[in-house]
């Protein structure tokens, strides 16, 4: 009976293959070394949707493609860590050096676009929310600056529009009594509506063309392509690069590197500004 509930999968050589082939082929995750956190992640829930193994579940997902499968898969094989402020010197350059150029840059239409790809549970758009509402004052109203935000992880992002949160750590409280609202019930804090309302969370496989209405004057994409090979990351950076206004950044995390790239010149740490 233990052995049932508790054991992980044994997952075969080919399979593995198999598998890795087309999370990496979909959505560009690399997990050629990582048998043992594929097994360990998915094994409960397979056993559980009734597969006796994993063969039996690969050989469905790989004919049916079903979308339950691959939330599944989503769900379980996305890291999803996150929290607000990381990497907070990038914050403080978008606020010192980036929204000032891009104001006067934009005075004619009065709308900044920016994009947080790959937000996971939301804290790095509302962030970017709460650095523009610090920004613009009482001038908020006057401009456009909503954030998109997307992730491949229905998961997370119901819980981003969910906006319900732990008390953020090293956030100035100041920030914390005017952009949350402490539930005393639950001890949870919530995103107060003027800075959920600027963040519209989408579904989207970065993978995909981008094809969104407007470019970019800023791309948070961090801690995502770590997850992907360098190909895929060149192939993606291109992207980002023809979705993307003149002279417009790039943020990527320290622990992340564009490799040798042609179309952008790195200005501060992980900042980069398009050529
Ligand atoms: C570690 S989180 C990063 C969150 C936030 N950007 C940060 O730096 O804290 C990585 C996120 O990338 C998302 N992701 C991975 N592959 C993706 C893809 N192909 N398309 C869209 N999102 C993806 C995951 O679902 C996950 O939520």
């Amino acid at each position: 009976m233990g052995d049932i509930l508790f054991n992980n999968m044994e997952i075969s050589d080919e399979d593995f293959k198999r598998m890795v082939n087309f999370l990496q082929k979909e959505y560009g995750i690399d997990l050629s070394k990582k048998r043992q956190l594929i097994s360990s992640r998915l094994s409960h829930s397979l056993r559980t949707l009734g597969y006796e193994n994993f063969h039996a579940f690969l050989e469905h997902l790989l004919t049916k493609k079903d979308s339950s499968d691959i939330e599944l898969l989503i769900n379980k094989l996305t890291t999803n860590y996150t929290f607000f402020l990381r990497e907070k010197d990038h914050f403080s350059y978008l606020q010192n050096t980036v929204l000032p150029q891009l104001v006067r840059r934009h005075q004619g239409n009065r709308v900044l676009s920016i994009w947080s790809a790959g937000c996971s549970s939301g804290e790095e758009p509302y962030t970017l929310s709460i650095y523009l509402k610090e920004f613009f004052g009482a001038e908020a109203s006057k401009w456009d600056t909503r954030v998109l935000a997307t992730d491949i992880s229905q998961q997370a992002l119901a819980k981003a529009q969910a906006g319900l949160y732990k008390k953020p750590a090293d956030m100035p409280q100041e920030w914390i009594n005017r952009y949350f609202k402490p539930d005393a019930a639950s001890g949870m804090y919530s995103v107060v509506p003027k800075i959920k309302s600027n963040v519209i969370f989408r579904t989207f496989n970065l993978m995909d063309p981008i094809q969104f209405r407007l470019k970019f004057d800023v791309i948070f994409c961090r801690n995502v392509m770590i997850y992907f090979n360098a190909e895929t990351r060149d192939a993606l950076v291109k992207r980002f690069y023809d979705a993307m206004l003149p002279s417009s950044y790039l943020f990527i995390s320290h622990s992340e590197s564009l490799g040798q790239t042609p179309l952008f010149r790195m200005v501060a740490p992980a900042v980069y500004q398009k050529k």
